[in-house]
């Protein structure tokens, strides 16, 4: 070993030892005849001191920058009194240089690597091996690695088996667009990169493994945000036998585990639950937040009661929201007039109602009747500074506008919990796409329906219910799952709902509707997204902070280059010619 010991490690018990530390030179301080360098590994920091006695090292020493790689060979001593550094594990010793040696120089890099200032991310990323060398990025990876154990650990010891499945394979459908890879052997073929291993798993599953896992990464092309990467790690897990309440209750105590392992953090479960069709309406998204209290309340009844659709120029289907906010939230007059120009974008209307000392003020008063005005701040535990947000509209957008206004809201609250979990379930089976003018499934064709919404798939296909069920932490969906169907005729039946063909399915999908008919058991799963679950144990804000090498938005990276234009002979070899535009 070039070392005996790492950057980390060494105690006042070691005083007197001869040892050898190789690292980075963190930092230096030349103090005239004797220089300070601080020497950096993974596992820490250690001040060494070399004296211009030892003539070698010195002129040695004085010639490094920060990012050297050195080696230092030494005799570790307790650091005189009062400068021990109770900041570092190792702050209570230095080792005193008898050779010094350069193991590898460093060009300057274009960042500091400690450094206070905020760096580029465009930077960080060309540059990501010196980025991941910053500490916050070496604890988010070591974090995501403990989570990962934690993750596989708990897993095998309920029995769940980890099985690989293929990358070069057939598209699944979960709703975006593949990445398509050419076959040479097969020229004019594709394989796809797996958006998910939903079909393996569920084969797997017919093959009579019971319990299935793994963490696996899947591709997506579709457009990113800061919590979407075209390749991302899910911790993908399928069950046989089961129904939906025992994949919910597996997860909860994972996700107990892990908080428990990883952050030390003591999650209660079960978790709380919402219908798809409560979240929306409470919350106006059907991934809440709920590290905050607040609540959108529908007020339509009450307004159409005491005739308050005298407010709305338009007949026919508004409706009438308010959004409490405590009074131990400041909303100024300004922001309020923010709202309503922002609500006014949106086609809708926004008002409020606030408490000034024993009054109410509002722009509502007289433009409403006085006894609607009264059961509407009769409703509210108004205290002094609480505001009522009313607002009106078409359902929809009135459901988006006030869900994000809430979140908005409630982020700037002081008072949050640290970490909220929820379960989202009876999401519908399938929804109408105005752009493909068919039905298509919310979540994927092989999720199970409500047994007793099976008869409406024909006439009211809008009301079917899904055994499916999302994790939500703190307002992101970090995982999605469900009871599939395990029968041929029902699975068959959901395609033709989706108006493939027959020909379609059996090209699509034929070699899985086969293997339902030999012998298929009742059996569900659910995937995590393993990057935002690391991403919100890290208390980071973009899953790129927890991925090594992530992408940008425009899903390039930054540091090879990727994706490149090839060689003419290397599609000429895959029999692939480009459009003109697009060379
Ligand atoms: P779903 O499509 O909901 O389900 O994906 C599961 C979870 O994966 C995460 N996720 C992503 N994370 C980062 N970047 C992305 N582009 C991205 N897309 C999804 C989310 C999401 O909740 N086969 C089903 C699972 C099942 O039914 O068992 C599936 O993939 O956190």
């Amino acid at each position: 070993m070039l070392r005996t010991h790492t950057c980390g490690e060494l105690r006042k018990t070691d005083v007197g030892k001869e040892v050898t530390l190789a690292g980075w030179v963190h930092r230096v301080r030349d103090h005239g005849g004797i220089i300070f360098l601080d020497l950096r590994d993974r596992f820490g920091i250690t001040q060494v001191v070399v004296s211009s006695e030892n003539e070698k090292a010195y002129e040695v020493a004085a010639s490094v920058r920060p990012e050297y790689v050195v080696q230092v060979r030494g005799i570790v001593r307790e650091r005189p009194e009062g400068l021990a550094n109770p900041r570092l594990a190792t702050g209570d010793i230095e080792v005193h240089a008898l050779t010094f040696v350069v193991l590898s120089p460093s060009e300057l890099p274009p960042f500091e690597i400690e450094g206070r200032k905020e760096i580029d991310e465009a930077l960080r990323l060309r540059y990501r091996y010196l980025d991941l060398r910053r500490s916050r990025m070496q604890e988010n990876l070591m974090l995501r690695h403990k989570a990962a154990q934690s993750i596989r650990r708990f897993l095998t010891e309920r029995g769940f088996v980890e099985v690989e499945t293929p990358f070069l394979t057939k598209s699944t459908p979960e709703g975006a667009r593949d990445f398509l890879v050419p076959s040479r052997l097969n020229p004019g073929t594709f394989y796809a990169l797996p958006q998910s291993p939903q079909l393996f798993k569920q084969l797997l599953m017919v093959a009579g493994f019971d319990r299935y896992f793994q963490i696996v990464r899947c591709f997506r092309d579709e457009d990113l945000r800061a919590d979407r990467q075209p390749e991302f790690t899910q911790v993908d897990i399928e069950m046989s036998f089961v129904d939906r309440e025992d994949v919910l209750q597996l997860v909860e105590e994972l996700m107990q585990h892990v908080f428990a392992e990883v952050l030390e953090v003591t999650l209660e479960i079960p978790f709380p639950r919402l219908t798809y069709e409560e979240a929306l309406k409470k919350y106006g998204t059907d991934k809440p937040d709920l590290r905050f209290s607040l609540t959108i309340d529908d007020l339509t009844p009450l307004f159409l009661e005491e005739g308050g659709g005298v407010l709305s120029q338009k007949e026919g289907c508004v409706v009438f929201r308010g959004l409490f906010v405590p009074q131990d939230h400041s909303l100024s007059r300004k922001k309020l007039d923010l709202f309503a120009a922002e609500a006014r974008e949106r086609h809708l209307a926004l008002s409020w109602v606030r408490k000034v000392q024993e009054d109410f003020s509002s722009p509502l008063k007289g433009k409403v009747p006085e006894t609607l005005f009264q059961r509407l701040v009769a409703r509210y535990p108004f205290g002094e500074g609480s505001v009522l947000l009313v607002s009106w509209g078409e359902e929809e957008a009135l459901q988006e506008f006030l869900g994000n206004l809430r979140v908005q809201l409630g982020r700037e609250m002081p008072e949050k919990e640290r970490f909220a979990f929820v379960w989202v379930v009876d999401f519908p089976l399938l929804e109408w796409s105005e752009e493909e003018k068919r039905w298509v499934s919310v979540h994927h064709p092989f999720t199970a329906p409500f047994d007793e919404d099976i008869p409406l798939l024909d006439e009211h296909p809008e009301r079917v219910r899904a055994k499916a069920y999302d994790l939500v932490l703190n307002g992101y969906e970090i995982g999605g799952g469900s009871i599939r169907i395990h029968r041929r005729d029902l699975q068959e039946k959901i395609f033709s709902r989706l108006n493939l063909t027959e020909q379609e399915v059996r090209e699509k999908f034929g070699f899985f509707v086969e293997a339902l008919q030999f012998g298929c058991p009742p059996h569900g799963g659910i995937a995590l997204g393993f990057d935002r679950l690391v991403m919100l144990l890290c208390g980071a804000d973009s899953i790129r902070e927890v991925i090594a090498f992530p992408k940008t938005q425009r899903g390039v990276c930054l540091l090879t280059g990727a994706p490149s234009p090839v060689e003419k002979e290397q599609l000429d070899i895959l029999g692939i010619a480009l459009k003109e535009e697009k060379r």
